[in-house]
């Protein structure tokens, strides 16, 4: 894994203190807080008043449809335009990084709570280009980690390793990266990796917004192959 590219925070009015590659792989990363503390505060309050449902091991926002069509569309809820327009503005630095003329639509968006003791499952982000997570509250010792093949071991059957346990063995037969939880923090990153949230050790709640992302009109591959799409919230 690569160390830390030195968080110079740039300023200006995107609070863009970029990006570090994470396993080889670019994670991008803003920081709300650097100049709108306020904000983190007044987002957290919102976030926290929100209806919330059980979800195995944690709490889910109440907007979420298990059964499908529609729901997991927080980016329509009023309170929190300011969080959804400055998320907006961070993908389009995304966007201008990653050289992609096509601006990233917000295609679903839900929160999730981890209560003292709860967690989150290992999982992946479906039907998205970019996924990202807005961390709004909680402890850094409840972290973000994401899994992904360590090249030795990924696609043969040689494993000449001794380990104890699952936990061992998914360090061992991955590549890992433990984002901790920083309020105000937004980060961004590939969809397909998989990651899942440690349990919530503290006294307080973790609250985090998940937002996945889809690039809408032409998608133009070169000239040679292309896709029109309007992606609608
Ligand atoms: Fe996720």
């Amino acid at each position: 894994m690569t160390g830390w590219v030195a968080p110079k925070y740039k300023g200006g009015p995107k609070d863009s203190w970029m990006f570090r590659e994470v396993l080889g792989i670019p994670f991008y990363r803003f920081d709300l807080g650097y100049s709108n503390e306020d904000k983190v505060e007044e987002i957290d309050k919102i976030l926290s008043s929100l209806p919330w449902s059980d979800n195995s091991t944690n709490q889910i926002w109440g907007g979420v449809k298990h059964e499908g069509g529609g729901g997991s569309d927080l980016y329509n809820h009023e309170p929190l335009r300011y969080l959804f327009e400055w998320m907006q503005d961070c993908m389009a630095e995304v966007c201008d990084r990653m050289k992609i003329p096509n601006e990233m639509i917000c295609n679903a968006a839900w929160a999730n709570k981890n209560r003292p003791d709860e967690w989150f499952f290992d999982h992946t982000h479906f039907n998205c280009f970019l996924s990202s997570n807005y961390y709004s509250s909680g402890d850094s010792n409840a972290v973000t980690k994401w899994y992904y093949p360590n090249p030795y071991f990924d696609k043969t059957n040689i494993f000449p390793v001794k380990y104890s346990g699952q936990d061992e063995y998914d360090n061992i037969y991955n590549l890992t990266h433990e984002e901790p939880t920083v309020p105000g923090r937004f980060i961004v990153f590939p969809p397909t990796i998989r990651h899942r949230a440690t349990p919530n050790q503290e006294e307080c709640d973790r609250i985090t917004v998940a937002a996945n992302w889809f690039p809408t009109g032409l998608i133009d591959a070169g000239g040679v192959s292309h896709l029109n799409v309007k992606v609608i919230q």
